[in-house]
């Protein structure tokens, strides 16, 4: 298994990750997030995915304001940080090792006055999810989170925790491995899943499932 999600052949457009920020202009703001590659990895760089979605959000095709929202695997919490500047009440987790950076960004780049809008909290998929109310969001969102196999199957199980059938969930990927797709079809199983976005610049496509109540009881 790859310990980092991309292939050597793509090296060139990765220099970007081992910056120590990046900015971004995004829902009428200047955005600037700390990157820490060496330290923490995956977890504390921007990736495409999370660019294509803060694009997609910020068209306005879904309505944001005043949403519950809960973002998957933030890292930095780009995704995060965007939705609540656009209007939604986002909860921006990730595993406890990312945390503390993730919490740094977030305070970094959302106004006082908009800062309760934006919670960072611990979720490890499948772990604990009583912790967090089923189906008590209207928005779920994840950039870049389809790409350990052997978190699949908690990954599934956290997205159905999460979501009831008046939840949107959308899954910002770029497709790496035949593993990615197998997710996918999994995913099918219980959500209706439609792709509503494709960037072709950065092989990114968004994908926007919503629960299945007849399928999930099956
Ligand atoms: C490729 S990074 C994407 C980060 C961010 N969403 C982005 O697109 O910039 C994958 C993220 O998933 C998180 N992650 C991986 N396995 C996880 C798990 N089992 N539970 C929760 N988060 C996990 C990592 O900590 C990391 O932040």
């Amino acid at each position: 298994m790859a310990l980092v999600p991309y292939n050597d052949t793509l090296l060139p457009a990765l220099a970007k990750l081992h910056e120590s920020s990046a900015e971004f202009d995004l829902a009428n703001h200047r955005i600037r997030i700390s990157q820490n590659w060496n330290q923490l990895g995956v977890a504390a760089v921007v990736w495409d995915a999370a660019v294509v979605l803060c694009m997609f959000l910020e068209m306005g095709t879904i309505d944001l304001k005043g949403k519950r929202a809960i973002e998957l695997g933030a890292g930095t919490g780009l995704v995060g940080i965007v939705a609540a500047l656009l209007g939604a009440k986002v909860t921006i987790t990730d595993r406890k090792p990312a945390l503390e950076f993730l919490a740094a960004n977030v305070q970094e780049n959302i106004p006082p006055n908009q800062q309760p809008s934006a919670q960072v909290s611990e979720l490890t998929w499948g772990e604990n999810l009583d912790l967090y109310p089923p189906g008590s969001y209207e928005l779920v969102l994840g950039a870049d989170i389809v790409y350990l196999e052997e978190t699949f199957p908690a990954l599934l199980k956290t997205l159905e925790h999460l979501s009831s059938e008046n939840t949107v969930v959308l899954l910002s990927c770029r497709i790496r491995y035949e593993r990615d797709e197998r997710f996918l079809m999994d995913l099918k199983r219980r959500f209706s899943v439609e792709e509503v976005h494709y960037d072709s610049e950065r092989d990114v496509h968004i994908y926007r499932a919503v629960k299945n109540t007849s399928k999930t009881e099956l």
